[in-house]
């Protein structure tokens, strides 16, 4: 396959994550977790003991950000997940995060990004783009499943407080809002088995390749 850009956005817990990793796979692309460098920079300003709503503080943290330091079970929390969107607002630690992105999605086999922003600012030229959607509900639910399995306590209706907040604050914001890009197609997971989901992006995919 020729160099070919995959966009995945949406917001929290829509599936998109388990739909880039299951394209990667299949196409036998690398897969770009986007939301996990707004995780290790919430987490690295609060490490620092500094104040989330510091842009500067929290751009000095994106700077130095290593892409091997990413792997940690501490960025895959709840507390995590709200730093990342607090953080996420900065338009300079976005500023920072962008040559990596970029450079990701450059590589010349092609890559799939999954995030808020991916068909909108950081590989805006994507053939094939997807803005996967759930209800807040059933993205709750899923949330919860899987904070339960990390082995954090924490009820279903707090999971869905948390997505909420965030969905305001991701869409709200002036810097690279949460949006569909406007060639993305869009993919409701509500009713949906992962199975269902994935074969859904494929075909999507499959049809932006054939166009
Ligand atoms: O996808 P996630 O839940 O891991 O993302 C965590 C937060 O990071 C999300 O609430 C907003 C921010 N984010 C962003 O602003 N832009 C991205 N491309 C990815 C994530």
């Amino acid at each position: 396959m020729s160099a070919f850009v995959i966009t995945v956005d949406g917001p929290a817990a829509s599936g998109k994550g388990t739909i880039a990793t299951a394209l990667g796979r299949l196409y036998g692309l690398p897969v770009l977790d986007s939301g996990l460098l707004y995780r290790a920079v919430g987490v690295g300003v609060q490490r620092r003991g500094a104040d989330l709503d510091d842009a500067q503080a929290a751009a000095a943290v994106a700077a130095s950000l290593k892409a091997e330091a990413l792997d940690d079970p501490d960025f895959r929390t709840r507390a995590a997940g709200e730093a990342a969107s607090r953080a996420a607002v900065h338009p300079q630690v976005r500023q920072a995060l962008l040559a990596f992105q970029r450079a990701f999605a450059e590589q010349p086999g092609g890559a799939v990004l999954d995030g808020r922003d991916m068909g909108t600012v950081i590989c805006p030229q994507a053939p094939a783009k997807l803005f996967v959607t759930a209800t807040p509900e059933v993205r709750a639910q899923r949330r919860w499943r899987q904070l339960s399995a990390q082995g954090e306590a924490v009820s279903q209706d707090e999971v869905l407080a948390d997505i909420l907040r965030r969905d305001e604050r991701d869409s709200g914001r002036a810097a690279a809002p949460l949006r569909p890009a406007d060639d993305a197609v869009l993919l409701d997971t509500s009713e949906m088995t992962i199975e269902q989901a994935t074969d859904a992006a494929r075909r999507i995919v499959e049809a932006a390749r054939a166009g």
